[in-house]
């Protein structure tokens, strides 16, 4: 304090003391604004149960769903998911979100026609989820699957 005036003194401690309030403040808010970012790297949860492998036709994708609860603080909310599973063998299993990547309409699959429509804009994907047309930035996201004796749960996304 040699040197410095009082004034000097009141004025740099109260500086210190906002910006230390400041910074305190500004970490929850930090870290709210970054976990959507880490938490959509995966699922939130451990395993999503779909259903047994014997409802996938070969070749065919088949529309599985599953609710799950999110907690954000104190609540907990359920949310419903959707995705379709495809194998060419009956043991290779694969996942495809069914929300459209531009908008996040639902997609659906068109047997005949052997892609995925969004009809929200008419956008179409290839089977294994690939932008074919329309306005989507980008392929439908894809989900990791484990096999447990005869049942399908999804157990990650796998990032593009
Ligand atoms: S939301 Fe699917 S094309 Fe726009």
């Amino acid at each position: 304090m040699a040197g410095m005036s009082r004034r000097t003194f009141l004025s740099r401690a109260t500086a210190s003391i906002v910006g230390g309030i400041g910074a305190l403040m500004g970490i929850p808010t930090v870290a709210y604004l970054i976990s959507p970012a880490k938490a959509r790297g995966g699922l939130g949860v451990e395993a999503i149960p779909l259903g047994p492998t014997n409802k996938v036709p070969i070749g065919e994708p088949t529309l599985f769903k599953a609710t799950i609860e999110r907690k954000t603080g104190w609540v907990t909310q359920a949310e419903e998911l959707a995705f379709y599973v495809f194998t060419e063998d009956g043991r290779n299993f694969t996942a495809l979100s069914n929300v459209c990547t531009h908008l996040g309409c639902r997609v659906r699959w068109v047997g005949n026609e052997k892609q995925f429509f969004c009809p929200c804009h008419n956008a179409v994907f290839t089977e294994t989820g690939k932008v074919v047309s329309g306005p989507p930035p980008r392929a439908l996201d894809q989900y990791e699957l484990s096999v447990e004796g005869d049942q399908l749960f999804v157990v990650g996304k796998v990032e593009a």
